[in-house]
C-alpha cells in the first residue's frame, strides 16, 4: 500500500484561509472514500472546532498530550494512534489542537523536538492515504514541524499587495527548510482565495505572479458567505451544501493537485 500523501497548508499570514482550505480538501478527499487525517497545529483551533464543533476536553486526546508525551521520558508513552480521534465524518481523523500547545512550544523547541512529528506521520502513514496538516499563522516551531514533516505544501493567497510581498520570503523559507532538512518538500501551489474575478486588482496581482514564475494554480475560490454558515454549522462544505459554486471551486482544486484522482 502506498504511503499517504502529506500536505502543508502554509501562510505566515493569518485570515488568509489556512484552516478553511486543509478542512474543506480534506473533506472532499474523505467524500470520495479516501481514509484521511487532519492535524491541527494552530492552538487557536480553528478547524478542530470547524469538525468537530468543539474541542475534545478529555485528557489524553489531543496535541497537546502528544507534544507533552514528548517532553517526558515515559515507560507508559502512548502510540500514535492514540491522539488520532474520529470527527462526524466517515473516513476524516483527526488530531486536534489544544490552547494549551502554545504553552508547551518554547520547551519542545528548546529541546528539539522538531523531527518528531516526521517520525509520527512515518508511523501512521500506512493507515491513511492523505494526511492535512494545518499550521498557525506564524513560522514557528509547530510550522516548522509541519514543513519537516510534509512533502507537499499549499500556500494561500488572498490576493493582497502586502501578502504579496510576504509571499517571496515564504517561498524562501520553505527552500531553506527543504534544503535543510527535507530534501522531498515543493510547493504544490498558491490557492488564491476569496478570489474577485471581476476587480482589476488581483486579476493583475495574479498575472504577474505567473509572470514571474510562481506556481498559482488554475483553480481559484471565491468569496462566499457560505463559509462563515458552514463553520458555524461544523460541517465541511462539501456536506453542508455540496451543489454550492464555492463547493464545485473546492472539488475542482483537489482534482487539480497531482494525485487529486
Ligand atoms: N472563500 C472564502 N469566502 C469567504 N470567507 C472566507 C473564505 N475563505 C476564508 N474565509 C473566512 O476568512 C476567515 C479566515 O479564514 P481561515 O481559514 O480561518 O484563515 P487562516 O486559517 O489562514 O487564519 C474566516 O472567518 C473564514 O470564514
Ligand atoms: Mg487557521
Amino acid at each position: 500500500m502506498p504511503a499517504a500523501i502529506r500536505r502543508v497548508v502554509f501562510n505566515q499570514k493569518g485570515g488568509v484561509g489556512k484552516s478553511t482550505i486543509a478542512v474543506n480538501l480534506a473533506a472532499i478527499a474523505a467524500s470520495r472514500g479516501k481514509r484521511v487525517l487532519l492535524i491541527d497545529l494552530d492552538p487557536q483551533g480553528n478547524s478542530s472546532h470547524y469538525l468537530l464543533a468543539s474541542v475534545p476536553q478529555e485528557r489524553g486526546t489531543t496535541l497537546a498530550d502528544y507534544f507533552r508525551q514528548l517532553l517526558s521520558i515515559s515507560l507508559f508513552d502512548k502510540d500514535a494512534p492514540s491522539f488520532v480521534i474520529a470527527t462526524p465524518f466517515a473516513g476524516l481523523s483527526l488530531m486536534a489542537s489544544h490552547p494549551e500547545l502554545a504553552e508547551l512550544m518554547i520547551k519542545l523547541e528548546s529541546r528539539y523536538k522538531m523531527f518528531k512529528l516526521k517520525e509520527t506521520l512515518d508511523s501512521l502513514s500506512d493507515r491513511f492515504d492523505e494526511i492535512w496538516i494545518d499550521t498557525p499563522p506564524a513560522l514557528n516551531f509547530y510550522t516548522r514541524s509541519a514543513l519537516i514533516a510534509a512533502t507537499r505544501c499549499l500556500i494561500p493567497f488572498d490576493c493582497d499587495t502586502f501578502s504579496r510581498q510576504a509571499l517571496y520570503g515564504l517561498i524562501e523559507s520553505v527552500d531553506e527548510i527543504r534544503s535543510d532538512h527535507n530534501p522531498d518538500l515543493s510547493v504544490e501551489g498558491i490557492v488564491v482565495n476569496q478570489f474577485q474575478a471581476r476587480a482589476n486588482l488581483p486579476q493583475r496581482l495574479v498575472t504577474e505572479l505567473r509572470e514571474e514564475g510562481l506556481p498559482v494554480l488554475e483553480s481559484a475560490l471565491s468569496s462566499s458567505v457560505k463559509i462563515r454558515e458552514s463553520h458555524e454549522a461544523a460541517k465541511p462544505m462539501i456536506f453542508f451544501d455540496p451543489t454550492h459554486k464555492l463547493t464545485r471551486e473546492f472539488d475542482a482544486l483537489y482534482r487539480s493537485l497531482s494525485d487529486g484522482r
